[in-house]
């Protein structure tokens, strides 16, 4: 108990690769593994794995990269920077930083928002089970759930910072594996079984009334889900500013990123492509909502269950980054306003006397910015639609651009060299691919808005 503070005054770091690959999974698995075997279905056998892997080889190469750029100038004994906006700062400076900050916090809020939406999904699909896979067709609202969601996150966003997140997030990760475990197990059931599709009787559009324009969009968006499935650029730097010092941080980084990149590729491939082969073209957008599988119910619960606790954890991972950014802001602008700079301490004497500080510009700031998120839930339903936007706009600049650059900077690498030629052509192509899934959505958003209902969810 000692030693409380980090060289730089900061609360000690204790993180390890295990809270920081809980933390990887946690942000990267999202609820995007249960669309992945739509995702597959547009893209076909060959295409599909192959673009899995391809994309999990670039996030796993750039996040190297990306985990070199925490300290500055140099990986291991240099200064370090606490936020991807600083790194770019240190690195690169100008407008380029205003342009990152953009990118990562305005994907960090779209983020916040999704989740809030899925999870009230999933809380709704345990809530109404009966109605989804009985007969009776009950009027279904996700308003309820997502008050509940935002009152749960209500309590949780107090958590002073990221370095004490880490039992949530080992939680979140053990969650995540689990209902991606279910969906496995429920396809394999699926394909074993050779059960007909369709029970329900519902007709669905499957290829063959798919026009070959809409056949392309979905490609554009089956290749930006999976683009975006591995997105975790915007949280690295967080993620790495929670380790301990030694060993250097950014061989733990590194080794968290591949393991936590390659747990998520083998869960990718085996729900992806089990899923595909349960469902064939039909594939659900959601392999857990009431259109994939419709029973047995109490094992859906349960995983939709996992889904909902998965996701109040990845909420806190993406939000914290948020909160410190505008915290350490407002501390710097405001110095002198006490309601901002001063904590208060408390001391709970029933739990032996443990002792917690509150500040009250954090508390009052936090919970409407929750509050925030979840009346934007409420309003825009179709959001998940623009969030596979904000996913696409940012993934090349986040995931791409600035590790690139950052790189080609720090290491001196001249122009026009072989590797510069490499790295640029590399960025160039994943630029055309973000511009690809972009139109993809922008397809997908005008369709949505075509059947805009505020406050109703189409799950
Ligand atoms: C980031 O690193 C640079 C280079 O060492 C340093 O000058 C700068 O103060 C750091 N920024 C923060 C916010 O710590």
């Amino acid at each position: 108990m000692a030693n409380r503070v980090d060289d730089d005054g900061r609360p000690m770091r204790t993180g390890t690769w295990v809270t920081a690959s809980a933390h990887i999974i946690t942000a990267v698995i999202g609820s995007g593994v249960l669309s992945l075997a739509w995702a597959i279905a547009q893209l076909g056998w060959v295409a599909g794995p192959a673009t899995l892997i391809i994309f999990s080889l670039i996030t796993l190469f750039t996040s190297t990269l990306l985990a070199d750029a925490y300290r500055h100038p140099d990986p291991v004994t240099g200064q370090r920077n606490y936020t991807y906006m600083d790194a770019v700062r240190a690195h690169l400076g100008g407008l380029k930083v205003r342009f990152c900050g953009v990118a990562q916090y305005s994907n960090l809020v779209g983020v916040t928002v999704g989740y809030t939406i899925t999870a009230s999904i999933s809380m709704e699909m345990v809530r109404g089970s009966k109605c989804f896979h009985g007969k009776d067709k009950c009027h279904a609202s996700t308003t309820l759930d997502m008050v509940v969601f935002g009152c749960i996150q209500l309590i949780l966003c107090q958590v002073p910072n990221f370095h004490n997140l880490s039992r949530l997030s080992i939680l979140a990760a053990v969650m995540s594996l689990t209902y991606s475990l279910i969906g496995l197990g429920l396809s394999i059931v699926k394909v074993a079984s050779g059960t007909k599709l369709n029970e329900g009787g519902e007709t669905r559009t499957t290829s063959a009334t798919v026009s070959e324009a809409q056949r392309l969009w979905r490609i554009f968006q089956a290749i930006g889900d999976i683009a975006f499935a591995y997105a975790y650029s915007t949280v690295l730097i967080e993620i790495q500013d929670t380790l301990k010092s030694s060993p250097a941080e950014n061989k733990t980084m590194k080794r968290a990123s591949l393991v936590g990149i390659s747990t998520t590729t083998i869960f990718y491939l085996l729900c992806g492509c089990v899923g595909y082969a349960a469902f064939g073209e039909d594939a659900p957008g959601d392999l857990l909502s009431g259109t994939g599988f419709n029973h047995p119910v109490w094992l859906l619960n349960v995983a939709n269950v996992c889904v909902a606790i998965h996701l109040i954890g990845a909420y806190q991972v993406f939000a914290q980054p948020i909160f410190s950014f505008v915290e350490t802001s407002c501390r710097q602008r405001w110095p002198e306003v006490k309601f901002v700079s001063t904590d208060h301490q408390i001391t709970i004497p029933f739990l032996g006397g443990m002792s917690f500080h509150v500040n009250w510009f954090r508390v009052v700031w936090r919970s409407a910015y929750v509050a925030v998120t979840t009346v934007l839930a409420m309003v825009l339903p179709f959001f998940n639609v623009f969030l596979g936007l904000i996913g696409a706009v940012s993934f090349w600049p986040l995931t791409v651009y600035f590790p690139i650059e950052m790189y080609i900077a720090r290491a001196k690498i001249p122009k026009f060299s072989v590797s510069w030629m490499c790295l640029q052509a590399l960025s160039f192509v994943c630029l055309l691919i973000s511009l690809i899934a972009a139109a993809g959505s922008v397809e997908g958003l005008v369709q949505s808005l075509k059947t805009y209902h505020p406050f109703k969810n189409e799950a």
